[in-house]
């Protein structure tokens, strides 16, 4: 029997859901559940062959259970060795490489920083920072908010440098971007799953929360949406994700890829409503039976030495070539 596990963390929908409608699909040696974990023994086999994680980033506990059960084999929905390692800057600057439209975006150093932090830390850092140089690059408005963030806190929208500074001052110690404001006429939160399904999302973000999905969107051109499309596929292949949200807003017809990192997406009936629910609890359902039926096994450094093909050092004529190549 082949498990497939969700770990879950205030959410009330979508983890039962799921669970029912893998088992409604009653599929021969396939069987969902919530995951139960107590203390864990390293490189003890987990047995889930699939675990859909839904809030390891917020309990580390979590994240590092599923690191220790990926080297088993359990296929984590989505790779927590990579979720560790990405952050809303880097996806940025990916995006503007892949020929993703992104608005312009600097980051910039902390307000604060962390307390083992002292001026003799801070060596490497100019002083003062040439604010002029990183406000006429990305230019107001703008806005303000962290490298690695979620639930839009700590973002502001700002006019001009004094609203800046206003806005710098209260980030604490938060790693913060400045991104040039799109003046946006339509906002799409799409669903991504398996790097291959696309679910196109009307998103009003100026509505009260529980309202920001459009159910009665009015029609748009197919050119844009199928640029949406594309361009959502291109941010999740390129960045390895089997779920996730790409936020777009679009500004004279061009969709501008604006937060794309949200591996643990909204997937609340009452935020995202029953058709979209509908949608992305099938989505997520067959690719998780998918990946318990046939693993895939995802690029991890040591997967080589697991299999018995130790990793090969470069060979010394192989490094003497490429270093006379620089
Ligand atoms: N460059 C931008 N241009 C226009 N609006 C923006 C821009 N960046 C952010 N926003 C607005 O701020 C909101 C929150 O920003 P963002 O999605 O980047 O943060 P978040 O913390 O991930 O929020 P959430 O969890 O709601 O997605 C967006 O929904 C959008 O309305
Ligand atoms: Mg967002």
């Amino acid at each position: 029997m082949k498990k497939i596990g969700v770990l879950f963390g205030m959410e009330n929908t979508f983890p039962g859901a799921l669970v029912e409608r893998i088992n409604s699909m009653e599929i021969d040696g396939i069987q969902a559940e919530f995951v139960k974990v107590g203390g864990v023994e390293m490189a003890k086999p987990c047995p889930y062959a699939v675990i859909v994680d839904r809030i390891s980033h917020d309990m580390p506990f979590y994240r590092a259970y599923l690191k220790n059960a990926a080297l088993s084999g359990t296929q984590v929905i989505n790779n927590p060795f990579w979720w560790s390692a990405d952050d809303k800057f880097f996806n940025y600057a990916l995006a503007s490489k892949l020929g993703v439209a992104v608005p312009r975006t600097a980051l910039i150093p902390h307000k604060k920083f962390p307390p083992q932090i002292t001026e003799k830390s801070l060596r490497n850092l100019e002083f003062p920072l040439d604010w002029k140089a990183i406000f006429d690059y990305v230019k107001f408005p703008a806005f303000l908010k962290p490298h690695d963030g979620g639930g839009w806190r700590d973002v502001f929208h700002l006019h001009n440098e004094q609203e800046f500074f206003h806005a710098y001052d209260q980030t604490r110690d938060l790693c913060m971007t400045l991104q040039a404001a799109v003046k946006f006429k339509e906002y799409f939160r799409c669903y991504v799953v398996g790097q291959t399904d696309v679910h196109i999302m009307p998103y009003d973000p100026s509505r009260p929360h529980a309202e920001r999905y459009v159910m009665d969107p009015p029609k748009y051109q197919a050119k844009l949406l199928a640029r949406v499309k594309k361009d959502a596929l291109t941010l999740c292949r390129a960045l390895g994700y089997d779920l996730n949200t790409v936020e777009f807003a679009v500004e004279d017809g061009i969709p501008y890829a604006i937060d794309f990192m949200n591996p643990a997406p909204d997937a609340d009936i009452h935020s995202v409503g029953k058709e979209n629910f509908e949608w992305i609890v099938d989505k997520v359902a067959k690719l998780a039976v998918k990946k318990a039926q046939k693993p895939v096994q995802s690029e991890l450094r040591w997967a080589g030495f697991l299999n018995g093909e130790a990793a090969k050092a470069p060979t010394k004529k192989a490094v003497t070539k490429k270093s006379t190549k620089r």
